[in-house]
């Protein structure tokens, strides 16, 4: 039983339609087999709008497959003002997704940003943008956010639910 309400993480990436909604598939899937599905709410965009209301890239979607992660439901959105108030944790996959997070975010709204490796695994490393690459970059980035979402998911779960430090929701 969870009393605190769900946590609620943003993964964010440029386009909304390769990094960011595998983050998403793979970190719920993660917390699912953990029995915590109930203490997230999980949602994801990308800076930039023009891929808003595409579905995941065929190569992302064909990867999460592969691991029986079904994110053909997704649709690209583009981060909006409100996502700063709304997510306890907005989490961008690389340092200039998480540049153009806090030149977005409104005025001292941006204490929730920050770098998904860095935040989940103490590692200050990008998930690369796998978009003009092939195959293997989105296999690369699979593994890579998988790691990183059962880091993300232990550090979460020792909080009680609560992120820590840099992404409390406390005003
Ligand atoms: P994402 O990958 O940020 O992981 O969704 C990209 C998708 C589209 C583009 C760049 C990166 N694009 O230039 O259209």
């Amino acid at each position: 039983m969870n009393a605190n309400p769900p946590t609620r993480i943003l993964f964010v990436c440029l386009g909304n339609i390769c990094r960011s909604p595998l983050a998403e598939g793979i970190f719920c899937s993660v917390v699912a087999r953990r029995g915590l599905s109930g203490a997230f709410a999980v949602d994801s965009a990308g800076t930039g709008g023009w891929h808003a209301g595409s579905p995941p890239d065929p190569r992302s979607v064909a990867i999460a497959a592969q691991f029986g992660i079904d994110i053909t439901g997704q649709r690209a959105r583009r981060v909006s003002q409100l996502d700063f108030a709304r997510f306890d944790l907005i989490l961008g996959m690389d340092r200039s997704n998480v540049e153009d997070l806090l030149a977005a975010a409104p005025n001292g709204s941006d204490r929730n940003v920050n770098l998904f490796r860095e935040y989940a695994e103490g590692i200050p490393a990008d998930v690369p943008d796998p978009y003009y690459g092939g195959k293997e970059g989105f296999a690369e980035v699979y593994r890579m956010i998988l790691a990183a979402s059962e880091a993300l998911a232990e550090k979460l779960e020792r909080f009680s639910g609560a992120p820590s430090g840099h992404a409390s929701s406390t005003t």
